[in-house]
């Protein structure tokens, strides 16, 4: 099972990552990090800033679930501008060792199995931080993904596309079309972590913790994975009908045992 946390914001649910981060990275300066774009992140990265300084990160090495197909790369909206503006900059991480899916079109139809033979000759991702969408999507793996599903295009739903509107000028300037590291990749990461805020995440982060595993709610393919850390909010955690149990669980946590 997902070990859930409930905290009292998403500053502090960016400090509780943040710090596993930073450590990984002092014990592993090579790590391999998948690094979500979208809101939820945010805190993260902005926490891990601080928690950096005096490491050296110039080996540290990434990956984005997701990219918009078709999007020209200087977009800012591209995924590629939103993790150097979030991530690679102001972490001070070196560009060439931080990748996305290549949405181009030119080369589209062997880009997800390239994504995936770069992540395997990386060694895996060592820590993949995810977000969910209202849809249940994690990367842009959407109702009906299959969990054996690699890197690969995807359709976007139409709530998809709604959410993500507020980035763009309007929803008919959000693609149509993206390339995501499928569930199964995502699977083969050592650790998730699984983020949500607010109570419009709510449903979807009970449908991944407790509810069936299914393709109906791709976030639900956590279930499969033996090391999760689910990190949410009081209001992302108010549909999870075993909330007591994960706040006693968490408060009596043996120090040794770590996240
Ligand atoms: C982003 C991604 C998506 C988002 C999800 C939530 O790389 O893969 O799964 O994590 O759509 O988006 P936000 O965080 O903007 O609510």
């Amino acid at each position: 099972m997902a070990e859930v946390v409930i905290v009292p914001s998403a500053a502090a649910a960016g400090v509780l990552v943040a710090d596993e981060i930073a450590a990984l990275i002092r014990r592993q300066p090579d790590a391999v990090l998948g690094l979500a774009t979208g809101s939820t992140p945010l805190p993260v990265y902005e926490a891990l800033r601080p928690r950096l300084t005096g490491i050296d990160v110039s080996r540290v090495r990434g990956f984005a679930l997701d990219e918009y197909v078709g999007i020209d790369p200087h977009h800012p909206e591209s995924y590629r501008s939103v993790i150097t503006r979030e991530v690679v900059e102001p972490l001070g991480l070196n560009p060439d060792l931080i990748h996305t899916p290549n949405g181009s079109l030119e080369t589209i139809e062997h880009a997800g199995d390239d994504y995936d033979r770069a992540i395997a000759d990386a060694g895996g991702i060592d820590l993949q931080i995810l977000g969910i969408g209202t849809s249940g999507h994690i990367g842009f793996n959407e109702p009906g993904s299959s969990f054996a599903s690699r890197t690969r295009v995807k359709t976007l739903i139409e709530q998809t596309r709604e959410d993500n509107a507020r980035f763009f000028d309007s929803i008919d300037d959000v693609p149509m079309h993206c390339i995501t590291q499928g569930l199964g990749t995502i699977l083969e990461a050592r650790h998730l972590f699984l983020l949500a805020f607010g109570e419009n995440k709510a449903a979807a982060v009970a449908g991944a913790v407790e509810g069936p595993v299914t393709a109906s709610l791709p976030g639900s393919a956590i279930q499969l994975h033996p090391h999760v850390t689910v990190v949410v909010d009081e209001a992302a955690a108010s549909q999870l009908q075993d909330a007591d149990y994960y706040r006693y669980a968490f408060a009596n946590k043996p120090d040794w045992q770590g996240l």
